[in-house]
Parts: C-alpha cells; sequence; structure tokens
C-alpha cells in the first residue's frame, strides 16, 4: 500500500511484526534507521512518512542464516549475482523488499525499490533510495567516523548526493566498486 495510506496502526503492526522477526539490535537498528531517515527526509523536502516505512522494513529478511536467504532467495528467482555469491548475507536486501510486499502489503514501487538497494545501491538510484542508503549506515547507533561525517554533513547541509558518495566509497572497499 502507499505510505501514505499507512494510518499509524498500520505502523504499530509492522512494528510488532518486525519485534517477532528480528532480533533485539536488530529491531532496535530499524526503528532508528526510521527516525534518521524521516529526518533525513526532512532536510530534503522528502515524503517523511515514506521515508519512515522503507527505514522500518529495509531490514525486515535481515538474519545470519545463509542457507535460508539463499533458499528463499532461490524461491524467488532473485538473480544470484556474484558479490550475492560470495556474501549470501547481502540476499537479505533484494529479500526485504519481497517479503515487504508479500508480508507487509506494501506496493509503492518507491519503497520496495529503497529496500532492495539499501545496502549495495545501485547507478541512478531515486531520492528515496539513496534517503535509505544512508540513513541505514548513518543512523545513530553507527559509530564509524564515515557514518559520523554523514550524520554531521546531512544535519548541516542536507547534501544527500554528497552522503552517498561517502558511503559509497566505503562500500567499494568492503564489497568491490560499484556498490
Ligand atoms: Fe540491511
Ligand atoms: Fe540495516
Amino acid at each position: 500500500m502507499p505510505a501514505k495510506k499507512n494510518p499509524a496502526n498500520s505502523i504499530c503492526k509492522f512494528q510488532a511484526a518486525l519485534k517477532q522477526r528480528l532480533t533485539a539490535e536488530k529491531y532496535r537498528h530499524s526503528l532508528r534507521t526510521a527516525e534518521w531517515a524521516k529526518e533525513i527526509a526532512a532536510f530534503c523536502n522528502y515524503d517523511s512518512d515514506a521515508a519512515y516505512l522503507a527505514g522500518l522494513l529495509h531490514d525486515c529478511a535481515k538474519t545470519s542464516d545463509a542457507d535460508y536467504l539463499l533458499e528463499q532467495a532461490a524461491r524467488r528467482r532473485i538473480r544470484l549475482t556474484k558479490k550475492y555469491r560470495k556474501n549470501p548475507l547481502l540476499l537479505h536486501s533484494p529479500l526485504g523488499a519481497a517479503l515487504a510486499r508479500e508480508e507487509f502489503g506494501v506496493s509503492d514501487p518507491k519503497i520496495l525499490n529503497a529496500i532492495h538497494y539499501h545496502t549495495l545501491g545501485r547507478a541512478r538510484m531515486g531520492r528515496l533510495e539513496k534517503i535509505i542508503y544512508v540513513a541505514d549506515y548513518s543512523e545513530p547507533g553507527r559509530r564509524s567516523p564515515a557514518a559520523q561525517e554523514i550524520r554531521r554533513l546531512l544535519r548541516k547541509t542536507g547534501d544527500l548526493n554528497q552522503a552517498v558518495k561517502i558511503k559509497r566509497e566505503t562500500n567499494a572497499k568492503i564489497f568491490g566498486k560499484a556498490a
């Protein structure tokens, strides 16, 4: 469903379902990402409800069970790229988009794409994709120097593209180029 049509009680239901599904740590990370995504959206004049929802659900398929992710991805014919084969835990991103649609009833493609690409990004990301890509990486629980730099940058200038660039550079070191 489009985020604008989501009443507050849908958010409460989503939070309750996520709490069951995720570890306590990942659930708290999801709440912080949602709140931070909402703040970033305000810096860039973007729909803050959509940003909150995408941030809340971005890790809905997060698990440390690689076999589960591979099996669920195969069932949905999610293409196993080289990066996914090398690090199957990354599959929680595309699989999360599938679960958001199937189990949470989200149909807004902007939200689904923001979930799908929140870890590796892609070329020509839309604004919500960029917001979630950086919000996940720089929510207030993240302590890395790059995360702190992004928080400072966004609060001071709201420069989303520069924030994306900082995360891309860090990702390239971890996962290889074009991430
Ligand atoms: Fe994630
Ligand atoms: Fe995350």
